[in-house]
């Protein structure tokens, strides 16, 4: 019997659901950063320089950033001292062209690969970065496991994602704006209702901070933690591989 997945609220088998996510995907590819300005009013900008201030590249840093889309994780890096080497992972050709349309620094490699099911060695890896794709992943704990086999023993697993917040009054209004102004603007701004309807309801159904980080340590991840940032809107969760 097929196991289930969610698609947003749709219960799918889980090769369906890599497809739709994928569909997603090429369909915004091209509108992809003004719509995150649109709906996050800029505030993706500022959780992804805390998330790299968290992250504190060191100089020779040997970096994976998995779902990178359009590459805002390693633009923020290169405001660093960085001369280290990172490797791009995205499933979907269009969202990483549009990286590579963005960045044209040295040492970065492209790689077309599913989350689930990495090409890399064990163990390479200083640090790992997944940003605003872990709740699209079909098999969330599959990619936990690849992260923590990639990852060097010392290294750290970084993750900004989506997920609960903690008062209900912020939780309230958050979810009239989720579910009504999301979609309607992206009716609006970029044609595809049906996408951002998905991003509402990818949210809800991904797992809360707590499930999360039992998650990460079920991989095998020590010392996990996370910090909300926004009252829980966004969190970052933290391991390491010992
Ligand atoms: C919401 S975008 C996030 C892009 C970027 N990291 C950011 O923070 O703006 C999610 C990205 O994850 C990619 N993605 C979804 N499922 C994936 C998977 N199983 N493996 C690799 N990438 C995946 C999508 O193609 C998309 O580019």
């Amino acid at each position: 019997m097929n196991k289930i997945s969610n698609f947003g609220y749709k219960q799918v088998t889980p090769k369906e659901k890599t497809k739709l996510v994928q569909k997603v995907f090429s369909n915004v590819a091209n509108k992809y950063d003004l719509m995150n300005d649109i709906m996050s009013f800029g505030a993706h900008r500022f959780w992804k320089k805390i998330f790299i201030d968290i992250v504190n590249p060191r100089k020779n840093d040997k970096i994976i950033d998995v779902g990178s889309g359009s590459g805002d994780l390693v633009i923020e890096i290169h405001k660093k001292q960085f001369k280290g080497e990172i490797d791009i992972v995205d499933l979907n050709k269009e969202m990483l062209s549009q990286g590579k349309k963005r960045i044209k620094n040295k040492n970065i490699n492209f790689h077309l690969q599913n989350a689930e099911n990495l090409s890399f060695a064990d163990n390479i890896f200083d640090k790992y970065l997944i940003s605003f794709c872990l709740r699209n992943i079909t098999n969330i704990d599959k990619s936990l496991e690849e992260a923590f086999r990639v990852i060097k023993p010392g290294g750290q697993y970084y993750c900004l994602e989506f997920s609960k917040p903690k008062s209900i009054f912020i939780s309230n209004i958050y979810s009239y704006y989720k579910s009504n102004l999301i979609p309607f603007f992206g009716k609006i701004f970029s044609n595809n209702q049906k996408a951002y309807s998905y991003l509402n309801e990818s949210i809800d159904m991904f797992p809360n901070q707590n499930n999360l980080k039992k998650r990460m340590e079920k991989a095998g991840f020590q010392s996990v933690n996370f910090i909300d940032l926004f009252d829980g809107i966004v969190s970052i969760h933290t391991g390491y591989k010992l």
